[in-house]
């Protein structure tokens, strides 16, 4: 069969050629775009004049005959054909006759295909923000259940300050908005029209770019032809803030882990979100979010290697640039995955507050407050943790917690100790008493998912 570009050549294109340099068995992914784009482009040639009305009808007729028998599966791509662009225009051609070679005047691949990634990652960023937000409920309706859960909040994965298991909670609230909010400010570069472009020069036909920008939806058009063209960087942000999401999934995971095996037992997940074992019949593997883990290392892998594809790249296209779309879809693929699946995990986990409460009471997190109870009573910081560092080593060295001292005891380190340190100990005041914006104070918290809940339900 001939090729659409075959003019100019006498020999057949090797084999192995054709075969390594198709994107047809990836880019297929592309063709509601593509087809979507064709419409407003024909639409525009001939509200321009550039084709007669009656053609114009035509190819629209076969283009949605073409896309409808893509979407049923009635339809066989050719590599040689090379990609989704020319396997949909020589459907056409076969469709409509000679006519639908008209559909590519004023266009080239080059503006096409850059069009075709806008309108998917446009889509994508639309789900993804919905996908974000559906975890952060689920993350808001555990909080509102774990409100009186106390539980060690650690640095350096050693127990620091108590906190409320709602307060860590709500922490990956606010990291997944930000999530969503990056998306949303990346929106209006992605919503930017690369099409009339031409190959990098514009074109010779009248067009209105603008034109096919309203009907596309598109806020506005690349001011400049050869960076519409050779413009990758809505992909490096997407595959970036991607790479965030993924880190964030990952920490949350790890945290996940860390909370269901024996040594903390602070969560058990669901049996539906969960994996045996082959050989141990013990066993409960947290697989969902291992895997999460593990495939955050592929989604960094993508933004990495597209930033090489496009180091150094002369504009305007170049054939590199095909190395785009692999590992976008294979991003979105993977983060989709992730997602769906973390909010109904995180919905079903069971929490185990009594083991948390108990974690809490069996250390020295309470610590820092009665050197803040000893600064009060005028001592300076830097003293009172002094005295606290020797009353909790002694502690260590008679096997006693600070609630299990007696007032003497405490009163060796410092005659400023009196009966009232008892309840300052308490790790439910200990919670309570830091009461500032943003802190854990039980009233913090709850206006914290207070405030989280409006924005959600005003999004
Ligand atoms: N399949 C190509 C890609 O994905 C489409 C653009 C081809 N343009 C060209 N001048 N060969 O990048």
């Amino acid at each position: 069969m001939s090729k659409l570009w075959g003019g100019r050549f006498t020999k057949k294109t090797d084999q192995l050629v054709e075969e390594y340099t198709a994107s047809i068995t990836f880019d297929k992914e592309l063709a509601e775009e593509d087809v979507q784009g064709s419409l407003a482009h024909v639409t525009m040639l001939g509200k321009q004049g550039i084709l007669p009305a009656d053609d114009v009808d035509t190819i629209k007729d076969g283009l949605h005959r073409v896309l409808q028998r893509i979407k049923r599966g009635d339809w066989e791509y050719a590599i040689a054909d090379e990609d989704i662009h020319m396997n949909i225009e020589k459907a056409l051609i076969d469709d409509v006759g000679p006519v639908g070679g008209k559909l590519h005047t004023g266009r080239s691949r080059n503006d096409q295909v850059a069009t075709d990634m806008h309108l998917y990652l446009r889509k994508r960023v639309v789900e993804f923000v919905d996908l974000l937000q559906k975890l952060q409920s689920a993350l808001l309706e555990q909080a509102k259940a774990n409100i009186d859960t106390i539980v060690p909040g650690y640095t350096h994965l050693q127990r620091a300050q108590p906190i409320l298991f709602a307060h860590h909670l709500m922490a990956y609230v606010s990291m997944f908005g930000r999530d969503a909010e990056r998306l949303q400010d990346s929106y209006k570069r992605i919503n930017t029209l690369p099409l009339g472009a031409g190959a990098l020069a514009g074109t010779t036909f009248p067009i209105d770019r603008h034109f096919v920008a309203k009907q596309l939806g598109f806020d506005r058009v690349y001011e400049n032809s050869l960076d519409a063209v050779s413009d990758r960087d809505f992909i490096l942000e997407f595959l970036s803030h991607a790479s965030i999401i993924m880190m964030h999934l990952s920490r949350l995971s790890e945290e996940l882990i860390l909370w269901s095996s024996t040594e903390f037992r602070f969560v058990e997940l669901d049996d539906a979100f969960c994996t045996g074992s082959s050989i141990m019949p013990q066993k409960k593997n947290p697989d969902v979010p291992e895997l999460v883990r593990g495939k955050t290392g592929r989604v960094y892998g993508n933004l990495i290697g597209l930033l090489t594809v496009l180091k150094s790249l002369p504009l305007a296209y170049n054939k590199d640039m095909q190395e785009d779309k692999e590992g976008m879809f294979d991003t979105v693929r993977t983060l989709q995955g992730a997602l769906q699946l973390f909010a109904p995990m995180i919905t079903t986990m069971k929490v185990n507050k009594d083991v948390m409460r108990q974690a809490v009471n069996q250390d020295f997190s309470n610590a820092t407050d009665i050197a803040d109870f000893l600064v009060n009573k005028g001592l300076p910081f830097r003293q009172a943790h002094e005295v606290i560092g020797k009353t909790v080593l002694y502690c260590i060295q008679q096997d006693k917690y600070l609630l299990d001292l007696t007032l003497e005891e405490f009163k060796q380190f410092s005659p400023l100790f009196d009966d009232r340190i008892y309840e300052v100990l308490q790790p439910a005041n200990v919670v309570n008493a830091r009461n500032v914006y943003g802190g854990t104070a039980t009233p913090q918290v709850t206006d914290a998912i207070a405030r989280a809940e409006r924005e959600l339900d005003a999004t």
